[in-house]
């Protein structure tokens, strides 16, 4: 291992970071990106990358937009910070709400500001414990999620969130947090099983689990439309046809985290469009503002602000809210990439370059380290297995996916690994079909790199 620059000795010695192994980060030290340009990032050592995962699912503009820059300097200059709490307001928080209830896919009544989709989604289910108490429904109180989801790491989002790792030893999930089947027909079919049969299964598991725990106290569903820190897991087809008549059936509320998937990431503007649900309430943060700065909402509905009201009435106050909430500065950079969004058409053209996003990505099923890649718009997965036919999994410690980060590394491109061995990708929504091709082509180098080294014998593919 060669030694860590001073830049990087002082990184680990001075940070701790997240979704690393601390240990062995000791040695290997951080890849230190310094500036970035449309789709691309430079490290400290002026590396150019295709920055593959528009950073953590969010930088849809990619780098260096001078409209963003001059949004945020323009609304500092004139007021750096405001709050929301006790009646105060701006003029960012009014418009960005405004421009949020005219693009929302379902009837939206509020806006509720914060920071990050973890203190979105803690939110949502704080407003769904609220306004149970508020309609006389004191014991309705569960929320169902699912196996392999993603929705954050404060505690209540880490309740939801379905990963061991976001679990162990951190003693989560809370009492009360249920998971139900993850719909990844590559891993959990049964033999011959089609997608819509196995969806329907899933379905039938979600309804014997709510009558199991009672229907009187389960509250509500929330799904990622595609999930994403998972592993890119695009559901069965006609999932959610049969999952919402069963949270219908039994009064859950369904709440869409679309923190990944909003604004545009699988070809429309909110995932739950693509995949065809109506939820009662959405999660948004992320490319919401291009990543420039951080913000996130809940979109309420009527009937969850009239259950606001009634509590109101009855406490004196809506005890709820965030230093940051709404910050100006933010919702001023929100504005401008929603703008940009719909005035550059960002969305609809991003969707026309998924074809060939998605035709070089199912290409890689050939490759031979490569069980199942999958995706839809600009977002994929690419699973990686020691046995094609059988599925088998690499053992965790041989670290292939960590492997092929590396080689990719190499070759100038940044995709993640998760769930130990697949990698995602989710370019900048802007990335041209130039820089798709690009992107996979250095992609496939890595993936015969890391062939070669499982091949030459550094392991046994098992
Ligand atoms: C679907 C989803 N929900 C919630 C979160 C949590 O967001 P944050 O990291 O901003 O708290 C993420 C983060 O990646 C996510 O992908």
């Amino acid at each position: 291992m060669p030694p860590l620059s001073n830049l990087a000795a002082r990184d680990v010695e001075t940070l701790v970071h997240p979704y690393i192994n601390l240990a062995t980060f000791r040695e290997t030290g951080p890849l230190i990106i310094e500036r970035g340009q449309g789709v691309y990032v430079f490290d400290t050592e002026g590396k150019q990358y295709i920055e593959g995962m528009a950073g953590l699912w969010c930088t849809a503009l990619g780098y260096g937009n001078e409209e963003l820059v001059e949004a945020a300097a323009a609304q500092m200059r004139k007021l750096s910070f405001a709050h929301l709490f006790t009646g105060r307001s701006h003029d960012p928080a009014i418009e960005l709400a405004e421009k949020l209830k005219e693009i929302a896919p379902v009837p939206i009544s509020k806006v509720f500001f914060c920071n990050s989709g973890s203190e979105a989604n803690d939110t949502q289910i704080k407003l769904v414990w609220y306004l149970n108490n508020a309609r006389g429904r004191p014991h309705k109180k569960k929320i169902i999620s699912r196996m392999k989801a993603y929705h954050g790491v404060t505690i209540a989002a880490a309740s939801l969130t379905g990963l061991p790792a976001n679990h162990r030893d951190f003693d989560v999930p809370l009492p009360g947090f249920l998971h139900t089947g993850c719909p990844h027909h590559y891993r959990f079919a049964e033999a011959g099983e089609s997608e819509e049969d196995f969806a329907t299964r899933l379905a039938a598991e979600l309804d014997a689990l709510i009558v199991k725990e009672g229907p009187d106290t389960v509250a509500a569903f929330i799904a990622e439309p595609v999930m994403g820190a998972g592993g890119v897991i695009v559901p069965p087809r006609t999932y959610f046809e049969k999952i919402l008549p069963v949270c219908a059936k039994h009064d859950l509320f369904v709440i869409s985290d679309e923190v990944i998937c909003g604004f545009g990431r699988l070809g429309t503007t909110f995932g739950c469009e693509k995949l065809g649900f109506k939820p009662h309430s959405l999660s948004i943060a992320k490319a919401m503002s291009s990543a420039y700065l951080p913000i996130a909402a809940v979109m309420i509905p009527e009937t969850w602000y009239q259950a606001l009201l009634v509590e109101s009435r009855k406490i004196g106050v809506f005890g709820h809210g965030f230093t940051y909430g709404g910050h100006p500065v933010s919702a001023a950079v929100a504005l401008k990439a929603i703008e940009i969004y719909q005035r550059d058409q960002v969305i609809e053209k991003a969707a026309k370059r998924a074809p060939l996003f998605q035709a070089r990505l199912k290409a890689l099923n050939a490759h031979p380290l490569v069980g199942e890649a999958r995706g839809v718009g600009l977002i994929g997965g690419v699973e990686l297995v020691a046995d094609k036919k059988s599925k088998r999994p690499f053992l965790p410690q041989v670290g292939v996916g960590a492997r092929v980060v590396g080689f990719a590394e190499e070759e100038g491109l940044i995709v993640r690994a998760v769930m130990g061995d697949v990698l995602t990708l989710s370019p900048p929504l802007v990335i041209s079909a130039v820089e798709i091709e690009e992107l996979f082509d250095r992609l496939t180098r890595a993936l015969d790199k890391a062939l070669d080294w499982v091949t030459r014998g550094h392991l046994t593919q098992s």
